[in-house]
């Protein structure tokens, strides 16, 4: 069977279009996508690299940050979002796209980095955020936003629906894995999270979506290597 990298970028190459529909109209989404901006707290000429940056739904909102004297990096190891993103971002001279892997980004230094809702697509996540914050190094400044079932007292009773969405809408790789795949999403979120505020000062937390979204943010206060032994 083939590795769940190779099977995620055909998995997202094919369906590209139909992700970068709900990745754009999803009903709650451009407050997210708003607040993540915001909270990397960007200044105008300022390096921010997006990994798993997918059809590029956020970076128009990073490189109005950044100014034209800024730059704006795009990661994703997915030919199909990449293409997408570069006919959207064809406008920004400063937004560069990169197909390259996540996990080991072919940058060395930047300002900020942001990840949305790729925490979960990864083996290890809390080592990949621990890199990136060396990559940002201190005083550099993280955001992850992620899905994972709701805590919230209400709308907890969604959570058997949201599995169904995760079950039909993850790669198909995650579905024989030993953990359901909205139980690997759990817990990859809690671990990407966790690293973050191991290395940062949280400056921003907060759910959105009913509670099945949440955004972590932080400034790097030191940065650290986290296996998973
Ligand atoms: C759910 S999509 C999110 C896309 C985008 N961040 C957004 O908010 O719309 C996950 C993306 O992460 C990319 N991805 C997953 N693992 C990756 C890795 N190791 N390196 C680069 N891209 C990765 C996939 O190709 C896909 O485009």
């Amino acid at each position: 069977m083939a590795d769940p990298a190779t099977v995620a970028q055909s998995f997202y190459t094919r369906w590209a279009r139909v992700y970068d529909t709900i990745a754009r109209r999803a009903p709650w989404i451009h407050a997210v996508r708003t607040e993540a901006a915001d909270a990397l707290s960007l200044a105008p000429g300022e390096t921010v690299v997006e990994m798993g940056c997918g059809t590029g739904a956020n970076l128009s909102y990073l490189a109005d940050r950044v100014g034209p004297e800024g730059t704006v990096v795009g990661i994703d190891f997915s030919p199909g979002v990449l293409d997408v993103a570069r006919r959207r971002l064809a406008a920004y001279p400063n937004v560069h796209l990169v197909r390259a892997d996540a996990t080991d980004p072919p940058i060395t230094d930047a300002d900020a980095v942001l990840a949305t809702f790729v925490s979960g697509m990864f083996a290890d996540p809390a080592a990949v955020v621990s890199s990136w914050t060396s990559l940002v190094g201190s005083g550099g400044r993280l955001c992850l936003v992620d899905l994972a079932r709701t805590t919230h007292p209400v709308w907890r009773s969604l959570n058997p629906l949201f599995r169904a969405l995760v079950r039909v809408s993850a790669p198909p790789g995650s579905r024989t894995m030993r953990d359901s795949p909205t139980e690997l999403l759990d817990a990859r979120l809690v671990a990407a999270h966790r690293a973050l505020e191991s290395a940062c000062r949280v400056t921003h937390s907060a759910t959105h979506a009913l509670g099945f979204a949440r955004i972590r943010s932080g400034v790097v206060q030191q940065s650290i290597t986290i296996s998973d032994s």
